[in-house]
């Protein structure tokens, strides 16, 4: 069995207000589009295409390097017309036609669509719906599958039928190119209509059917910026109840916000209004305060990252501590039990086992040892004004607060850099390091106003 997806992607879109086509709005962070593409990977498609009709580079350009076809309506003539421009990509056994701006339906969903063709030659997903308003009605003579009427050519007793046609179809390759044929545009809207191909293909004595979708928010479409924040909620809904079967305990599921790929293992707990973007791992019992944006990161065992904390291409050791009020960025890598404490800022620093930098500090581009202490308000200098330097600090190293670390610098093992220090040169091992000048007390009366 050979299968080609095609997905409609020529609609304006013109509800959505916006520069950008509507299939690159956003759900959970992926453009709509990319949702069914990848839907159509996952059940396994030979072919995949895309009709585009408006902004044909811009979506070309966001999934540049995916392994789809692109088959332009420059014209939007109807769903018909659309499907008829994918026709030469469409020589397989079965054809499945989705919808860009349907972006939720689950790959289980449409498998099923695609096996009723087993049976049938042609299966259309259906789905009841309380307000049927502006959907195609789903005509039915006993069980099976007699026509679908688009709302605009209903008459009145077709206008109460509460089931309606998602728009999405699966199909016979073999039959789909006769059928189409027969399309014509004689109808309310003068529009191809490919919900005629039911009609078209019993007169040819081939089957149709109707498979229901029991779940409506699955295939509800975005076409506004209100459907998109609706598709969002059940997305996430989806996404955090998944978390919690895998063991993960959530403050409330209804305040988390999941823009990529979040990997999981078990007892993690995660307080309100957390966003996590990108890859990000959690390793068992992690422990994640309110107000956390994680992005592109790893964080180890039993780390505990308390609120208001923002940690970007991390790599977080286990049982680390990090914040609250922490900003870990790029290329920060803690081993176990390291400390980053309140108004930290780390990038691309390796920060060593149990090493802390508790307070109000800036590390860049550092090297630091094992059981190191540095100082509140100590700043690595790691910028001349054209490039960046490192810092070298080695085990066991105690900073003193308020230090300036002015790299390229070098600090050795078990030395101490008195608090205020603006170090220029290399520390060495073991000794006190200090670059103030004496106390010195002279008398001296404050001026008073006049
Ligand atoms: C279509 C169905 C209707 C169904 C409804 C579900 C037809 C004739 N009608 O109606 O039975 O209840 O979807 O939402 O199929 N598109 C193109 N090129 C075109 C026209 C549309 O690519 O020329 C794409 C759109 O971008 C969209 C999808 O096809 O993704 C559906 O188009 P839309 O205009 O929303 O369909 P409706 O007429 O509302
Ligand atoms: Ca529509």
């Amino acid at each position: 069995m050979s299968l080609t997806v095609v997905i409609l992607a020529a609609g304006q879109g013109t509800r959505m207000r916006s520069q950008l086509p509507k299939v690159l709005h956003k759900v959970g962070g992926k453009p709509m589009l990319g949702h069914v593409i990848d839907t159509a990977y996952a059940l396994s498609a030979d072919k995949v295409v895309v009709v585009y009709g408006h902004g044909g580079e811009q979506l070309r350009e966001a999934f540049a390097g995916e392994n789809i076809e692109w088959a332009q309506q420059a014209e939007q003539l109807g769903t018909g017309h659309a499907v008829q421009q994918a026709l030469p990509y469409c020589d397989t056994d079965k054809v499945l036609v989705l919808y860009a701006d349907v972006p939720l339906v689950r790959p289980e969903t449409c498998a099923e669509l695609v096996t009723a063709l087993d049976s049938d030659d042609l299966a259309v997903l259906s789905v009841e719906l309380s307000d049927p308003t502006g959907y195609g009605r789903i005509v039915r003579e006993g069980d099976a599958l007699a026509g679908i009427v688009e709302h605009k050519d209903t008459n009145a007793g077709q206008l109460t039928i509460n089931e309606v046609n998602t728009g999405l179809m699966a199909l016979n390759g073999r039959k789909l190119k006769g059928w189409l044929s027969e399309l014509s545009n004689d109808n309310a809207q003068g529009e191809y209509y490919l919900t005629d191909l039911v009609e078209i293909s019993r007169a040819n004595g081939d089957s149709a059917t109707a498979v229901v979708c029991p779940d409506p928010a699955e295939v509800a479409g975005a076409n506004n910026r209100i459907q998109l924040a609706e598709a969002e909620r059940v997305l996430q809904t989806r996404l955090a109840e998944s978390l919690m079967v895998q063991g993960v305990t959530l403050a409330d599921p209804a305040r988390i916000d999941i823009r990529g790929e979040l990997s999981v293992g078990q007892d993690i707990e995660i307080d309100v209004n957390c966003v996590f973007e990108g890859d990000v791992t959690l390793a068992d019992g992690v422990s994640i305060g309110a107000n956390c944006v994680i992005k592109d990161s790893r964080i180890g065992k039993g780390a505990v990252i308390k609120p208001f904390s923002h940690v970007d291409g991390a790599y977080i050791g286990a049982k680390a501590d990090i914040g609250p009020y922490a900003r870990l960025r790029e290329g920060t890598q803690l081993a176990p039990e390291a400390k980053i404490g309140n108004f930290v800022e780390t990038k691309k620093a390796n920060i060593g086992v149990g090493s802390k930098v508790n307070h109000l500090s800036y590390v860049g581009d550092a090297e630091v040892g094992e059981g190191v202490n540095i100082g509140a308000g100590t700043i690595t200098c790691n910028y001349d004004g054209a490039n960046k330097h490192k810092t070298i600090i080695g085990d066991g190293a105690f900073i003193g607060s308020g230090s300036n670390l002015v790299a390229p610098v070098s600090i050795g093992k078990n030395a101490t850099i008195g608090a205020g220090t603006t170090l220029r040169k290399d520390a060495p091992d073991e000794q006190l390091t200090l670059t103030r000048g004496k106390q010195q007390s002279v008398s001296w009366e404050r001026p008073k106003k006049s």
